[in-house]
């Protein structure tokens, strides 16, 4: 070396005295810091490893589950198959050739053929609803953080202001159909059946098979006489509609003044009209935000039954290869919405034990769900993905029913609203049935229904909003009140 770079322009020598030393520390400084770095990397490393062995068995409960489920689509998805990305990563694949010639409005584009799934966390958001309240109450409103100003407002269509800053207002609307507590809770029926409306219904009788359910839930106009009985059955309990039906609702709740209401949207000066004319219980639904999967009221059909029951069967959804049209049957066809989407995604639901699907192409089966994953395969798949996300968000390693409760409410024994309705009721309104679910006493419930209130220690579980896995709004009841 000739000429050292950025040495000083004079008295090389002494600067060169200087520096030695200078240098010297510097290198050790270096080793110093490169050790201490390689310390910490180390047990870095070390404490990376204790979580992966920890959590190696949870890998290897959710890749068997993955096996599970693809078996599963294979079996009875109808051409579908899955492939397994990771242990919690999965493809849905329609065979080569499938019709994918719906246009996507919304999207504009064709439908693909290839549908990626998070099956943890898609298992962590529906076992959720088995546990949770999916109506709106006022015990809600008054627990959420300016639930009454700002939220309540936004389930009031043509309010004439973007908040309730006249409470008393909004509460005058809203409390015709406004619960102080769930009517309905999680386990309260065994089975019950959803009945959408596609046109494929004609194609079989599964009439009295779905009369059978423990409760019937359908949606929007669907109309239940003896022309369609042997195909959608005479059994009616819950209805989900949006507001846009209210004007039809008249005629088609006729002669069924039991069967409950449930506002998708919003209440509505429509809708309050509506619910002047008929005796039927009404309320809104709590949750409305879709994030994922497929869209429109079907999967909230399915979300209202997994908050009440145990088992889900699922009819008259578009679920069969080869269609070309979207059905109804009791209309003409219209345009549709996405159904390879929805087909993808409801048989991955059924493959994770949340729903069973009944169609024309899978009535001639047995009724044998032993390719299912059961329920125990179930939870301990949903106990490993709640600890992996629990690793990888950095929270403890609580798995319990409250984790993610992130506003919490009491509600004594002396502190419960009204039923719903108002004092001006009509005279049809006088003989709603509200008391039958909002008064039924504790000892009436099922027994897994108590079973589990009492698990919860009396606790309602409510989603902020929409699909959010968590962000709930918690409120516990004292025990001894009984509701
Ligand atoms: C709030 O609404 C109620 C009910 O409609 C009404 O009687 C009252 O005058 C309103 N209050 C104000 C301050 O506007
Ligand atoms: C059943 O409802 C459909 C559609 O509303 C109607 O056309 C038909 O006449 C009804 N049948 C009976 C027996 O009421
Ligand atoms: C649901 O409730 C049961 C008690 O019935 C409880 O054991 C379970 O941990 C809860 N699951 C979730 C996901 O909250
Ligand atoms: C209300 O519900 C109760 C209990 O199910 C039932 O016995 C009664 O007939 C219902 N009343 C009306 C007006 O429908």
């Amino acid at each position: 070396m000739m000429k050292r770079p950025h040495q000083p322009p004079s008295g090389g020598g002494v600067s060169g005295g200087y520096r030695r030393p200078i240098i010297q520390y510097l290198l050790l400084a270096a080793s110093a810091f490169s050790l201490l770095v390689f310390a910490f990397q180390s047990s870095f490393f070390a404490g990376n490893q204790t979580i992966l062995a920890v959590n190696k068995q949870d890998i290897q409960i959710l890749s068997k589950f993955q096996s599970n489920v693809k078996q599963c689509v294979a079996n009875r998805g109808l051409g579908l198959t899955a492939k397994i990305i990771d242990h919690c990563k999965l493809v849905l694949k329609f065979p080569e050739g499938t019709d994918s010639r719906w246009f996507n409005k919304q999207f504009k584009s064709f439908e693909p053929l290839e549908y990626s799934y998070d099956v943890c966390e898609t298992l962590l958001l529906w076992e959720q609803y088995r546990n949770m309240s999916t109506i709106l109450t006022r015990e809600y409103l008054d627990a959420r953080p300016d639930g009454w100003l700002i939220y309540a407002a936004k389930r009031i269509a043509q309010l004439g202001a973007d908040k309730c800053y006249n409470r008393t207002l909004c509460d005058e609307i809203l409390k015709v159909i406004l619960p102080p507590d769930p009517p309905f809770r999680p386990r309260q029926f065994k089975t019950c059946a959803v009945v959408g409306n596609s046109g494929d219904l004609l194609k079989t009788e599964f009439g009295e098979e779905i009369d059978r359910h423990d409760a019937v839930i359908r949606d929007n106009e669907a109309p239940v006489n003896k022309t369609y009985a042997k195909h959608v059955g005479m059994k009616r309990d819950f209805r989900l509609v949006v507001r846009g039906g209210a004007r039809n609702m008249i005629p088609i709740l006729k002669g069924s003044d039991n069967e409950v209401l449930i506002i998708k949207s919003l209440t509505h000066r429509d809708f309050n009209e509506m619910i002047k004319r008929v005796p039927n219980p009404v309320y809104l639904f709590q949750g409305i935000v879709l994030r994922r999967g497929a869209k429109g009221t079907g999967m909230k059909t399915v979300e209202l039954a997994l908050s009440m029951c145990d088992i889900v069967d699922i009819y008259g959804f578009t679920v069969d290869p080869g269609y070309t049209q979207w059905t109804r049957y009791f209309s003409e066809p219209k345009d549709g919405h996405n159904p390879l989407q929805g087909r993808a995604y409801y048989q991955l639901l059924e493959c994770l034990g949340v729903i069973r699907i009944h169609s024309p192409m899978r009535a001639e089966r047995k009724l044998d769900w032993s390719d299912v994953p059961n329920r125990d395969m179930i939870n301990r798949a949903h106990r490993a993905a709640v600890r992996l996300k629990n690793v990888q968000t950095g929270q403890d390693s609580d798995v319990g029913p409250f984790r993610s409760c992130k506003v919490w409410a009491n509600v004594g024994p002396n502190d419960r609203g009204p039923i719903s309705g108002s004092p001006d009721m009509s005279g049809v309104r006088k003989n709603s049935n509200y008391s039958k679910w909002e008064a039924m006493p504790f000892e009436k419930l099922r027994k897994e229904a108590q079973d589990h209130y009492i698990q919860m220690e009396g606790t309602t579980l409510y989603k902020m909003d929409g699909n959010k896995l968590d962000d709930l709004v918690c409120v516990r009841h004292s025990l001894n009140s009984g509701s």
